[in-house]
């Protein structure tokens, strides 16, 4: 067997964030570091375009995007890192994708069904709003990952219909024109945290509730200082399980340090310095990666010149195999 190929896109909208950091980004660095597997991570700002129409935001967003990853140390020697609009060979096969795919699993795609019944509740036409770039946005995402042969693909809950999907794109071009894809696995960690935002539900750009990875240390403090406790006072009880301040601290957290929190909780710890310690075991861990990400942001052209890098070896895989699709449908030279 070959070796595994592992492959996760970030799509470039937003400021990462400690939940991002958490759920997606450490795993997918502790990953890329093992002897035994090949990591492909890509910024999707194709993808981007699906939810953002603001140009400067998408901008941005790749900037810090990219700058988050490379300063938290994701080595791009081992690990392929590139931008998918870079790989023009992506919408390419896009299109032969599309065609493959039925129309019927579109209509299920649980983003466009939520668009749709957000519509009828509204009382607007079903379809109101919904771009084509929505409709079809699973297949470029079957795309991305058909594209570089991938095995697995670490995905959080919510994306797990997408991967089924792009097995059942991959599956129907293999039935109709001869094997060329590898068929992807959902990968789910469920020992990842998904982090609590600051109003206790889940860390989300479109809960308004992160705390970005990288604030300047006074920001940082301030934002903990806003996760949402209860009205118990110092010397009273607390109870950990229900609590956001200790749902990070764990995320961050030695099983030692855990426990002795756990403890503390027990014993009364203030909020106040409950806080003031989850701001100092989050900010030390951090802080040498924060310095990195300054440096880098400022450093367009350092960061361009590692995604032009990684673009090149990913197309050293993209060229050969949408080459390979291509002659599968009938699109070759006349002669031969
Ligand atoms: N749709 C994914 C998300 O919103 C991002 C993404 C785009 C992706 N293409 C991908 C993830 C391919 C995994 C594989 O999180």
């Amino acid at each position: 067997m070959s070796t595994q190929r592992i492959l996760t896109g970030i799509t470039t909208t937003g400021t990462p964030h400690l939940g991002n950091y958490v759920g997606a980004i450490r795993p997918a660095i502790a990953e890329s570091q093992r002897q035994d597997v090949e990591t492909f991570y890509f910024l999707a700002d194709y993808h981007a375009l699906i939810k953002c129409q603001e140009p400067d935001l998408v901008h941005q967003s790749t900037r810090e995007i990219a700058a988050t990853w490379l300063a938290l140390g994701l080595d791009t020697n081992t690990s392929v890192f590139y931008r998918q609009s870079d790989v023009p060979e992506i919408p390419q096969l896009c299109w032969l994708l599309t065609c493959v795919a039925a129309k019927g699993l579109m209509n299920r795609a649980h983003a466009y069904k939520a668009a749709v019944d957000a519509n009828r509740e509204a009382g607007e036409d079903p379809d109101y709003g919904v771009s084509m770039g929505l409709f079809s946005y699973p297949v470029l995402m079957a795309t991305d990952i058909l594209m570089f042969n991938a095995h697995k693909v670490p995905v959080g809950r919510d994306q797990i219909q997408h991967i089924e999907m792009a097995r059942d794109i991959g599956a129907r071009f293999n039935h109709i024109y001869g094997d060329t894809f590898v068929l992807p696995e959902a990968q789910v960690d469920d020992k990842v945290a998904v982090l609590q935002g600051l109003d206790g539900r889940k860390m989300s750009k479109s809960y308004g509730n992160t705390i970005p990875l990288f604030l300047p240390e006074k920001k940082l403090k301030k934002h903990i200082n806003k996760i949402k406790t209860n009205l118990l006072e110092p010397g009273d009880p607390k109870d950990p399980d229900t609590s956001t301040v200790f749902q990070i601290w764990q995320a961050f957290a030695t099983d030692e340090q855990t426990a002795e929190m756990r403890q503390a909780f027990a014993d009364g710890i203030a909020w106040g310095e409950a806080k003031k310690q989850l701001f100092e075991l989050i900010n030390e861990q951090i802080a040498p990666a924060r310095e990195r990400y300054d440096a880098l942001l400022a450093d367009g052209e350092q960061i361009e010149a590692v995604l032009q890098a990684g673009a090149e070896k990913a197309r050293a895989v993209s060229r050969p195999l949408l080459a390979k699709a291509r002659a599968a449908v009938g699109i070759r030279p006349l002669h031969g």
